[in-house]
């Protein structure tokens, strides 16, 4: 599948999915410009723990192009200004894949109201902002995307006051998005990833892993490669009848009845 071209952003492109989606863009024949609050890739205690190149840097790597801005993407003057970069640097804009996203663990009693508001503002804030920015420009692409990125959590409770509620925010935006720009060829779609192995998992203990393994029913955890290439899907041309969905890549952790 081919991106030829396509300048494409992503949040959240430093670590773990982001920059994996970095990677399979650029590999792809896409521009990526990589929007994170920070350049170096996290390191994990169970994943991720000998990543230490920048993104653009392995973008190079593979003959891709790539630029760096760094962006709160709760913040929406760091947003606009992050469009305004991407656009002045490639000359327009084709593919936004909202991506950045903190867990912040937690029950109505342990949660602060201050972290809650973090998870809204970078989880969900972020995708309304980047949409708004991005709109005016992937209307004048010939190929224009929007990828939001949920969660297996977008369907289900259990991750908190916070994190869940707000995914199931995503996929509901999606859907709106879709229908608002569908007339301008422009798609709108979610990916809702199940346990993926990235440094987010450093709140887990060993046995809770173990936990989500064995309800995972395909015999392995996810990789940040298993949600790149369902975003590679997305913003291809093969794809380019399909909106407003909210497409689970989970090993099939949503498959039974739990
Ligand atoms: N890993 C999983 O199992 C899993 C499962 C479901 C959904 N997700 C979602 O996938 C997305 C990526 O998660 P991941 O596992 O790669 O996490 P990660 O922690 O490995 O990477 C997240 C990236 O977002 C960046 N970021 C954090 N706050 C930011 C901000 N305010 N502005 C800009 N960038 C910011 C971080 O610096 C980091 O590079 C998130 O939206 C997450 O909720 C992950």
């Amino acid at each position: 599948m081919r991106l030829d071209q396509r300048v494409a952003i992503v949040t959240g492109g430093s670590s773990g999915i982001g920059r994996e989606v970095c990677l399979d863009f650029a590999r792809s024949g896409a521009l990526v410009v990589v929007a994170d609050i920070q350049e170096a890739p996290k390191q994990g205690i169970y994943h991720e723990q000998d990543t230490t190149t920048t993104t653009v840097q392995e973008v190079e790597n593979v003959g891709g192009r790539a630029l760096f801005v760094q962006t709160d993407v709760a913040s929406e003057k760091d947003v606009e200004r992050l469009v305004a970069a991407a656009v002045e640097e490639f000359g327009g804009l084709d593919i936004v894949v909202n991506n950045a996203g903190i867990y912040i663990p937690g029950d109505s009693q342990d949660l602060s109201t201050h972290d809650w508001d973090r998870v809204v503002g970078v989880d969900f804030r972020s995708v309304f902002l980047l949409t708004k920015y991005s709109v005016p420009h992937l209307k004048r692409s010939q190929a224009g995307r929007i990828i939001n990125i949920g969660s297996v959590h977008s369907f289900r409770g259990g991750a908190g006051p916070a994190y869940a509620p707000v995914k199931a925010a995503v996929v509901n935006l999606t859907r709106d998005s879709a229908t608002e720009l569908a007339g301008h060829g422009v798609t709108v779609n979610a990916i809702c990833p199940g346990y993926i192995e990235t440094a987010i998992q450093d709140y887990l203990t060993p046995e809770q892993i173990a936990g989500a393994r064995d309800r995972t029913p395909l015999p392995r955890l996810g990789l940040p490669s298993d949600i790149a290439h369902a975003c590679t899907f997305l913003a291809s041309d093969h794809a380019e009848w399909i909106t407003g969905i909210a497409l689970p890549v989970d090993g099939g952790w949503l498959a039974p009845i739990m």
